[in-house]
């Protein structure tokens, strides 16, 4: 499949080219990125360079679909729909995303993930998206709620990464569900509207 862009107010989400490597490179070398996902650690340029191969390589053969964050020309962060698997009951993926630590905290995370959850069920037809994160990983758990997953639970050292096996929270979002932000028994009760 041929990657598509998609535009929210204040941001492009487009498939990362060459000229992103650096931006890449420095992003991830915050350790607030190999602490909750499993970029490697240390992060060096060539890491970039082989992840900008492979998200062509995924966007051309459907497995995965993934978007840089752009505020302007400023990468400000990553998100993705990954380990799209196709079964006869229909395709499920995998949210996945950073941020850059200086664009943290003005929701461009929950402005990008309503875009690229619209355009999984849309155009993806997904009958589920899943999220798991390190259990204790609370930013990235808040930015699910408010994206209308819902918690599922605790999967006991169900990821593994070069830190070794962790925790996992899991929740989940289908394209019926109502995305008003609900209750998680992990995090504190999400402010009232
Ligand atoms: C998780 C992450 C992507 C959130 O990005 P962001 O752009 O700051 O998120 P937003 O500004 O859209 O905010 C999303 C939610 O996170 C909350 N949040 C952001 N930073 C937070 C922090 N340091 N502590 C607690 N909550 C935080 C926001 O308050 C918001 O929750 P709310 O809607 O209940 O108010 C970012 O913190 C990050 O890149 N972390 C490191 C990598 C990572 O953990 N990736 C996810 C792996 S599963």
């Amino acid at each position: 499949m041929e990657s598509v862009a998609l535009t929210t107010e204040r941001l492009i989400l487009r498939a990362p080219t060459e000229a992103d490597i650096d931006a890449i490179a420095d992003a991830c070398r915050d350790p607030e990125i190999p602490r909750w996902t499993t970029v490697p650690n240390p992060y060096t340029r060539e890491d970039a360079e082989e992840f900008v191969r492979h998200v062509a390589g995924w966007w051309a053969d459907g497995s995965e679909v993934v978007w840089g964050m752009y505020a302007g020309e400023e990468l400000v962060g990553m998100i993705g729909l990954h380990n799209i698997a196709t079964h006869f009951t229909g395709a499920s993926a995998e949210l996945g995303y950073w941020v850059t630590a200086g664009a943290r905290g003005k929701g461009y995370l929950t402005e990008a993930g309503r875009a690229v959850i619209d355009w999984g069920f849309a155009e993806l037809g997904l009958v589920r998206i899943r999220w798991q994160a390190v259990a204790g990983n609370v930013p990235s758990a808040r930015a699910a709620r408010t994206l209308g997953f819902r918690y599922e639970g605790l999967q006991r050292h169900a990821l593994t990464s070069q830190r070794g096996r962790d925790d996992g929270w899991i929740a989940g979002l289908l394209p019926t569900d109502d995305r008003t932000p609900v209750d998680w028994p992990v995090l504190s009760p999400a402010d009232p509207e």
